[in-house]
């Protein structure tokens, strides 16, 4: 074959397609018949677009020093194109040297208002690689990118992503999350710069340090204003993302993970806002919250963890249900410790049988007694793990994903659920445990990392939670894993609560919750009342604070009952009652953080879809520098009508910060223009204490 010079690019042949949704519009090109790529992506475009402008104005010109082609950033970009970032897969033969396909032959086979899906072949007679792509707009204005790789026999693919998705150099700003346990959703943010930044785990989890999502926004972009632009991948076992600046200046993010097999499925969302941070995140949520069972209360929760641990008495239980449900809770989740030997965390993990010594009738005197109270009965699981100190592990040494060599995690090991006779033991443990007992739902942990990604793991773990799921309908899965070591829109395609943390500290979750809160609906947010003095951080937190706290998300309780004082204890009926009477508005409107030039404040808002009611939470973390903090200004609101506005709980207002006062504490008739442009000042606050607001239309 002849060598061939590169083409001019005026002479390149460009066909495009366009999807729209009544607010946004993706261009796709497709350059002499490669692969196709994102050339605009945001604001809509007219019906009248030029669109093929479009694709030849994006691709920048060639200077000196470089090779001669004009290169498109496509979805998949590889080196043969002349592609010198990032190659969006990357191959090896079985001589361990990279072969690099040379997609040419795309065509498009399947068109919808809105959905696009292309095969994409290699030119000549030799097709070794093939591509299938497919776009998807969301109703809620997120876009769906799935792309299939198959290779024929002798290929080990080494990376494979869903898709590069260029990032406009007027959103310099990258914000994703790292973490740690009890310390999760911890916002970080740098600026792009030449060569990449990647946030991968490799933990065969997502793991709580990064968050597989990541946001890139304008200089100008706050809670509420600008443009943003965001992908996550739904994916739990272990994720690469990689945000790229190469030479030419152009920048792009790309999204994958870790696999061994040759016919590959990667999936990423992407959405574009221009109404700041808070856009973004409303679309994102809606994505997770149009898969949660419709119109469904949350119901209070009490765990029992943090009150017993492993010191499982049938009496003790009950006392504490009885408590727990005279203080509004409504499901009692059963914790580690019931099962067979389940002392402490060295054993026992696969033995799911009922533990004789410790419930010598069975689970039936607390489930009755739960059942009795009004209360549903949940129950924790951690399936996909072994003690070495089990029956199972006993009986079946060989059931061990990965070599015998790796290193244990607390104390434990990982069953490999790829092979079906674990899967199958697994559905028969826990489906003997739901069908004995009232179980409406499963606390479903994972405590240790793996020592690599491996998908056919997480690919069997989402077949057997799928099974689960059909064979009891009517059961609830929280996804846990130490706390929010497994949170990703790949777990949430099958639960419905994740754990988002093991800090029941108020404090921390104050924050961990508003962060979270960029992608996932506050109901799916586990949040839990804890104990005065907190086991993970030393703390004392006023049950006021820890309170209004767990309220602002999926509300529970996770302390031993027996330890309130009176006053306590009416202040979390009272505020109990509350997220029960509010709940269905918390979970069924808009969420907007709101921004704040203090720094020590969190602050939220909650409306409802008609714009007649609002809850704000105004959450003091530390001491503010200024002896006042602004006034906080509102959204979301009609700025024509007018809210009637008041405290909902003055316990929190300090006399010391607040010894004289302009406005009086509590009720105040304000229009949407006011509250949204001048807006609110708050009495001051304590550090570790919530102002809660309502507000109601009165015209
Ligand atoms: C993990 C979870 C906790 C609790 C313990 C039980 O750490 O995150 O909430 O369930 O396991 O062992």
């Amino acid at each position: 074959m002849r060598h061939k010079l590169a083409k001019r690019g005026a002479d390149i042949a460009i066909e495009c397609w366009r999807l729209d949704t009544d607010r946004r519009t993706a261009v796709f090109a497709c350059y002499d018949g490669g692969v196709p790529a994102l050339v605009h992506f945001g604001r809509k475009l007219p019906d009248s677009e030029d669109l093929e402008a479009i694709a030849r104005y994006c691709m920048p010109n060639v200077a000196g020093g470089q090779l001669d082609p004009v290169v498109p950033l496509t979805l998949v970009p590889t080196p043969l194109d002349g592609w010198q970032g990032h190659p969006g897969i990357i191959i090896r033969g079985s001589d361990g040297r990279t072969v690099d396909p040379v997609w040419r032959k795309t065509e498009l086979i399947s068109e919808a208002e809105n959905h696009l899906r292309w095969t994409v072949l290699e030119s000549g007679d030799d097709v070794r690689f093939t591509l299938v792509l497919e776009v998807r707009f969301d109703p809620t204005g997120v876009m769906a990118i799935e792309s299939a790789y198959k290779s024929a026999e002798g290929y080990r693919v080494e990376w494979f992503s869903c898709a590069a998705v260029p990032v406009p150099s007027h959103l310099p700003r990258i914000v994703d999350h790292g973490g740690r346990w009890t310390g999760e959703f911890q916002r970080q943010e740098r600026e792009f710069t030449l060569g990449q930044h990647v946030r991968e785990s490799r933990e065969g989890r997502t793991g709580h340090a990064h968050f597989p999502g990541m946001i890139f926004a304008a200089a100008a972009c706050d809670e509420n204003t600008g443009e943003c632009l965001g992908v996550t991948i739904p994916w739990s076992g272990g994720h690469r993302i990689i945000a790229e600046e190469t030479p030419d200046g152009r920048r792009h993010v790309q999204t994958g993970f870790d696999t061994r097999s040759l016919n590959i499925t990667r999936k990423a969302y992407v959405g574009w806002s221009d109404e700041g941070l808070n856009g973004l995140s409303d679309m994102f949520v809606s994505v997770v919250r149009s898969r949660l069972p419709k119109h469904v209360a949350r119901p209070v929760h009490y765990n029992c963890w943090e009150a017993v641990y492993f010191r499982h008495s049938v009496d003790e239980l009950k006392q504490i249900a009885t408590l727990a449900a005279e203080h509004g809770a409504e499901r009692f989740v059963l914790d580690d410790g019931w099962f067979k030997g389940r002392n402490d965390d060295t054993t026992s993990l696969g033995d799911w049988v009922v533990d004789e010594q410790k419930y010598p009738d069975g689970l039936h005197p607390l489930t009755e007694h739960v059942t009795s109270l009004g209360m549903e009965f949940g129950i924790w699981f951690e399936p996909e793990m072994v003690n070495t100190a089990s029956d199972l592990y006993r009986q079946h040494p060989d059931w061990v994903l990965g070599p015998s060599n790796q290193p244990s995690g607390r104390g434990q090991f990982v069953l490999d659920l790829a092979k079906p006779e674990v899967s199958q033991y697994l559905f028969d443990a826990i489906a003997a445990i739901t069908k004995s007992y009232p179980v409406t739902y499963i606390k479903w942990d994972h405590n240790r990392k793996l020592t690599s990604g491996v998908s056919e793991q997480t690919g069997a773990l989402y077949r057997l939670l799928e099974r689960l799921n059909e064979a009891f309908p009517n059961l609830e899965i929280e996804s846990c894993a130490s706390g929010g070591g497994r949170v990703d829109y790949g777990m949430l395609r099958h639960a419905t609560r994740v754990w988002l943390s093991d800090s029941n500290d108020a404090l921390e979750r104050l924050r961990m919750q508003h962060e979270a809160s960029r992608w996932l609906p506050v109901e799916v947010q586990g949040s839990h009342v804890g104990p005065r003095h907190c086991h993970t951080s030393g703390r004392v937190l006023s049950m006021n604070f820890r309170g209004w706290v767990a309220a602002q998300r999926h509300m529970g309780f996770e302390m031993d009952p027996r330890e309130l004082t009176e006053g306590e204890s009416q202040t979390l009926k009272r505020i109990t009652n509350w997220y029960k009477d509010n709940r269905e508005f918390l979970h069924g409107g808009r969420h907007y953080r709101l921004d704040s030039d203090d720094h020590e404040i969190f602050a939220e808002m909650f409306v409802d879809n008609d714009k007649d009611r609002f809850v704000a939470f105004v959450g003091q973390w530390g001491a503010s520098a200024q002896i006042a903090s602004d006034p906080l200004r509102f959204v979301g609101l009609d700025a024509d009508a007018t809210y009637a506005v008041k405290l909902v709980d003055t316990e929190s207002i300090p006399t010391a910060l607040n010894r004289n006062s302009a406005f009086p504490v509590g009720d105040a008739n304000l229009s949407g223009a006011a509250l949204m442009s001048g807006g609110l000042r708050c009495p001051n606050l304590f550090p570790a204490s919530m102002l809660v607001y309502e507000g109601m239309r009165v015209k």
